[in-house]
């Protein structure tokens, strides 16, 4: 009688790495999109070609992703990620506030382009340390390639803030539009006592972490809500999302 062999169930750790496979993959087919609308927005020729070869690179990471799905025996399945969302929804309000063709919107597209990054180098860098420990070496090895490129291109945006954008910014001078004269009279804040506290030259104090602006329109908007959403689940950019921030500080 032939015996069947049977796959052994996945440990919690191996369906762990699973989801956070997921969740980047469906990160690294969106972010296509969202470099592609960065490339648009960006004023500079080295930014859009930053973004743009970064655009390339990804594609070739969901390849890497697709094929270590294949080794993990599982069809590439995207998954939501909230944490990505909330980066790419901060991207848009860049965009929102800030003037096209201005040092000022390449400073923040940056920052914006910077945070994805980051946030892509904790996920590999963790992916492949998981993967270390499951025994899977050859997605070791396409984790780690993908995150060198996470890495140069985060050095790469560095470069471009340091050796011009930034100082451009800098002595850009805004609209009074974009930077209307604040209403200081009437800022409160719950941090108060903290602030009184340091104003007494009382030092080590919280000095209003967790606080909340209570001016008006400063609220960030709901995270994984549908106004929040860059881009549909098909990866076609949404209608772009009303500015609902218009103070700066
Ligand atoms: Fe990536």
């Amino acid at each position: 009688m032939e015996t069947q062999v049977e796959k052994e169930a996945p440990s919690g750790l191996e369906l762990f790495y699973q989801t956070l496979l997921q969740e980047i993959y469906w990160s690294e087919l969106h972010l296509r999109d969202v470099l592609e609308s960065m490339e648009e927005r960006a004023s500079t020729d080295e930014l859009k070609s930053a973004f743009r070869n970064h655009r390339e690179e990804t594609s070739n990471q969901i390849s890497r992703l697709e094929k270590i799905f294949y080794l993990e025996g599982m069809g590439a399945q995207p998954m939501f990620c909230v944490g990505m969302q909330g980066l790419f929804d901060e991207g848009w309000q860049v965009i929102d506030e800030t003037e096209e063709g201005s040092a000022h919107r390449d400073a923040a597209l940056i920052v914006a382009a910077q945070k994805v990054e980051h946030y892509e180098i904790a996920t590999y860098g963790s992916l492949s340390t998981l993967a270390k420990t499951l025994g899977f070496q050859e997605a070791v090895d396409l984790l780690e390639q993908t995150l060198a490129e996470e890495k140069k291109a985060d050095g790469t945006l560095t470069a471009l803030a340091e050796r011009d954008i930034n100082a451009e910014a800098s002595i850009e001078a805004v609209s009074e539009e974009q930077f209307p004269v604040p209403d200081t009279a009437n800022i409160t804040t719950e941090s108060e006592p903290s602030v009184n506290t340091m104003k007494a030259g009382i030092t080590g104090v919280d000095a209003g972490a967790g606080s909340k602006s209570t001016r008006e329109g400063t609220e960030a908007s709901t995270p994984g809500s549908a106004e929040a959403l860059l881009v549909n689940d098909d990866g076609t950019p949404k209608a772009k999302k009303k500015n609902t921030r218009k103070a700066k500080v």
